[in-house]
């Protein structure tokens, strides 16, 4: 962050607190970990964790704001209109929240829980180490009586680096759960039920299983964000891995998986191309037409995702949907 006299917040600004869990060397060989998974295999895959540099993640904000893309206005509205319930119900004085990006969103949840008068501490944990430290800054600015904490980590990874004290909600939003493929979600909610004790709560933000031209749209929207938002990972190996993939010959597929009750986010090459990482001394074949997936996004059930959170060790507390059922919120405790 910039010094007192030059940054843009003046020396009585409060700053806040960033721990970082992602040293550049452990992210470079996670990275080449997953190309050489992901891209060996028959139907190749890359995981979503790296989309989000500091362009992905100004991209990613572009797509929340995209006429086609219903999901964060939906879920802004049941925030809106619900989180006094919330932080009544929770009565929590650590918010923490994975996944967090620019942190919009949790305004609005932090409002809510310092009507409570318990607000302590707020916990933002994000991959996207600029987007997560300018995010805190300009919360720790406008929430001076609340100490902000900013946590560099993988959701993935770090849960048990958050701070173990007080009585916590930890809020998981944009969707962000369908992006895990189901195996990562119920390892993700167990593990996450493990970090929990008593009085803690979860707020998880989910899709609900839509018509498919509505769903299809908020994942290929006609000004192309998406599209772009898509191909910044592979923007993201050649930057790092020194990698050459032609980026601009590889199209942006969108496309519903009935059976799966997924999106699928492609990329298809429309070239014979050979993609070299050379720190890794492998050399990856894409024949034209060949799809590599970057991305799911899973839509669910009210009913669906109450199995799935109790075979994890949730019990819900209450669920919250608009008339149209566009979007769910869901509050669930640790039931043991
Ligand atoms: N919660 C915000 C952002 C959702 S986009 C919203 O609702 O609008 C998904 C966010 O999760 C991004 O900010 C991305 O950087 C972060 N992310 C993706 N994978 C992650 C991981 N494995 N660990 C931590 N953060 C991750
Ligand atoms: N959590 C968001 C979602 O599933 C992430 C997302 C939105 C996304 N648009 C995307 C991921 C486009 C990849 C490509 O809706």
């Amino acid at each position: 962050m910039s010094g007192p006299q030059s940054g843009p917040y003046s020396p009585s600004t409060p700053s806040p607190s960033v721990e970082t869990h992602l040293a550049s060397q452990d992210l470079r060989e996670a990275m080449e970990s997953d190309v050489r998974a992901g891209l060996t295999a028959d139907d190749k895959w890359l995981p979503p964790v790296w989309f989000y540099d500091d362009r992905g993640s100004a991209l990613f904000d572009r797509i929340t704001r995209l006429p086609e893309y219903y999901q964060t206005r939906a879920e802004r509205a049941l925030l809106d209109s619900q989180a006094p319930e919330i932080a009544a119900r929770a009565k929590a004085d650590t918010l923490v929240e994975l996944g967090a990006g620019t942190c919009e969103k949790s305004r609005v949840l932090l409002d809510a829980m310092r009507q409570t008068g318990i607000l302590e501490r707020y916990v933002p944990l994000d991959v996207s180490d600029g987007t997560l430290r300018a995010a805190a800054a300009s919360l720790a600015a406008d929430y001076p009586e609340i100490s902000i904490h900013a946590v560099v980590g993988d959701f993935h990874h770090h849960l048990e680096l958050l701070p173990p004290d007080g009585r916590r909600m930890v809020a998981f939003l944009g969707g962000t759960i369908g992006n895990l493929t189901p195996t990562e979600r119920s390892t993700f909610l167990f593990n996450l039920d493990c970090v929990l004790a008593t009085g803690d709560s979860l707020l998880l933000g989910a899709d609900l299983v839509k018509d498919e031209a509505k769903l299809v749209a908020a994942y290929d929207d006609q000004s192309g964000v998406t599209a772009e938002f898509n191909r910044n990972v592979l923007r993201v190996l050649n930057r790092e891995l020194d990698a050459n993939f032609n980026v601009d010959a590889f199209d942006h597929v969108a496309l519903w998986n009935e059976e799966e009750a997924w999106i699928e986010m492609r990329l298809r090459s429309r070239i014979g191309q050979r993609v070299g990482f050379p720190t890794m001394d492998l050399e990856v074949e894409f024949a034209a037409g060949e799809d590599l997936r970057t991305e799911i996004s899973a839509k669910f059930t009210k009913d669906g995702l109450e199995a799935e959170l109790w075979a994890s060790g949730f019990v819900v507390d209450a669920m919250w949907d608009q008339p149209g059922g566009e979007f769910l919120l869901t509050l669930a405790r640790p039931y043991c």
